[in-house]
C-alpha cells in the first residue's frame, strides 16, 4: 500500500510513519519541520513539506497513495482560535477533499477523547457519549468540528481518540510536567487519588495499524487507552523520582489552580505568550478520566502490546538519555 501520513514530523506521526514502513508499506510524510525527524528520511519514508492550511498543496500530497493516517494537528492546551480552525478545521477539510479527489481507500482521522470532556470526572466513558453542551477548549471544540466534517464526508473512514499519550519522542505530555516540577512550579491540582488513562505510544500506533484495515469500524470513533487506570500523581510522582527530579508536588486546591489558570490566560490573552497554566491543562491533571475501550477491542481487534510498566520503564529510559545530535 501507498500510505499518506499526516503530522509524520510530530510524536505520534514519525512513529506510525516509521512502523507502516517498517510492515512494507510506501510511506509518505507530511510536514514541515522535517529537520526534526532526520531518522524519518533515512528510513526512506518520502517527505511533503506543506502547510495544512494550504489546501491545494495537502490535495496534492494524496495523489497515488491508497490510504491516509490523519495525524497533523495544533494538539495544544493552548492557542488561537483562528489557528485552531484553520489547521485542525480547515486542515482536515482539506485531507477530505484530498481523499475525495484521488479515491482514497480510507481515511484514519486522529481525534482526541477530550471531545467528550466536561471537566468533571468521567469514569469508564463510552465511545458514543454525546459531546458536553461545551467543548473544554478550543483544541476540543476543534478536534469535535473535524469530526463532523469527516463523519458526513463519503470517504470510508475510521476515527481514533488516543487518550494521553506518552513514549519516546513526546515533547508535550510528561517533558511539560518534568520541565515544571525542574522549574519548582509543578502543584498536585487537588487531592491527587484521579485515575487517568494513558495510552503508549506504539500501542496507538498498532490501532492505527489495525483501523486502515478492521472491516467493521468505518464510521465510528474508538477510544485508544492501555486499558489501565493508574492514579496519575503516582505516575508523575514514580517518573520524577527516576529522573532525579526532587519536587515536593504541594498540593494546591482545584477552585485555587483554575483561578490561577484563569488570570494568566487573561494575561495571555494580551502577551499572545502562552500561559504556564491553562484550565485544560489543570483539569486535565486533576479529573479522574477513564474510557471504556470495548469497542475498539470488539471492532478492531484492539489490545494493548505494551502494558503501561513497560512502556513507563521505555519512556524513563529515554528521557535519561542525552539529547540525540543527528
Ligand atoms: N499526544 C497526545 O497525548 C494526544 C492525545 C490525543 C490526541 N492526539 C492527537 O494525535 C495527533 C498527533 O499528536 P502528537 O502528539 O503527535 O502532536 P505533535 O507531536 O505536536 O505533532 C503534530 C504534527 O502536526 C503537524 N502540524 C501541525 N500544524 C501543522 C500545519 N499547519 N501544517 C502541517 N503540519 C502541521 C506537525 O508538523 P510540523 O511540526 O512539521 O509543523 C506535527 O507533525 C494530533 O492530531 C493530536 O491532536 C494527541
Amino acid at each position: 500500500m501507498r500510505i499518506l501520513v499526516t503530522g509524520a514530523t510530530g510524536f505520534l506521526g514519525s512513529h506510525t510513519a516509521l512502523a507502516l514502513q517498517k510492515a512494507g508499506h510506501t510511506v509518505l510524510g507530511l510536514g514541515r519541520r522535517w529537520q526534526q525527524v532526520p531518522q524519518l528520511v533515512r528510513a526512506g519514508i518520502e517527505p511533503i513539506t506543506a502547510d495544512l492550511r494550504e489546501r491545494d498543496a495537502v490535495i496534492a500530497a494524496c495523489a497515488g497513495c491508497d490510504l491516509v493516517v490523519h495525524s497533523g494537528a495544533l494538539s495544544a492546551p493552548w492557542g488561537s482560535r483562528s489557528d485552531f480552525q484553520a489547521i485542525n478545521v480547515d486542515g482536515t477539510a482539506h485531507v477530505l477533499a484530498g481523499c475525495a479527489a484521488h479515491n482514497i481507500g480510507r481515511l484514519v482521522f486522529i481525534s482526541s477523547p477530550s471531545v467528550l470532556s466536561n471537566g468533571r470526572d468521567q469514569l469508564d466513558l463510552v465511545d458514543t457519549a454525546p459531546y458536553p453542551a461545551r467543548p473544554i477548549s478550543l483544541y476540543s471544540a476543534s478536534k469535535q468540528q473535524a469530526e463532523q466534517l469527516v463523519l458526513a464526508h463519503p470517504t470510508p473512514s475510521v476515527m481514533l481518540r488516543p487518550k494521553a499519550i506518552f513514549g519516546e519522542g513526546d515533547q508535550a505530555l510528561l517533558p511539560r510536567i518534568i520541565a515544571a516540577a525542574r522549574a519548582g512550579r509543578l502543584r498536585q491540582f487537588g487531592a491527587g487519588q484521579n485515575l487517568v488513562d494513558l495510552t503508549y505510544v506504539e500501542n496507538v500506533v498498532h490501532a492505527i495499524e489495525l483501523a486502515l484495515t478492521a472491516p467493521a469500524a468505518l464510521g465510528k470513533a474508538y477510544t485508544i487507552t492501555n486499558a489501565e487506570h493508574p492514579q496519575l500523581w503516582a505516575v508523575i510522582r514514580r517518573v520524577l523520582a527516576e529522573l532525579g527530579v526532587q519536587s515536593q508536588l504541594r498540593p494546591m486546591p482545584l477552585p485555587v489552580a483554575l483561578l490561577m489558570a484563569r488570570i494568566m490566560e487573561s494575561i495571555s490573552a494580551v502577551t499572545k505568550r502562552e500561559p504556564l497554566l491553562t484550565r485544560y491543562s489543570v483539569l486535565a491533571l486533576a479529573r479522574s478520566q477513564t474510557h471504556s475501550i470495548v469497542a475498539a477491542q470488539h471492532d478492531l481487534g484492539y489490545q494493548p502490546q505494551i502494558s503501561l510498566e513497560l512502556g513507563i520503564q521505555r519512556t524513563i529510559a529515554a528521557l535519561k538519555q542525552p539529547t540525540k545530535v543527528d
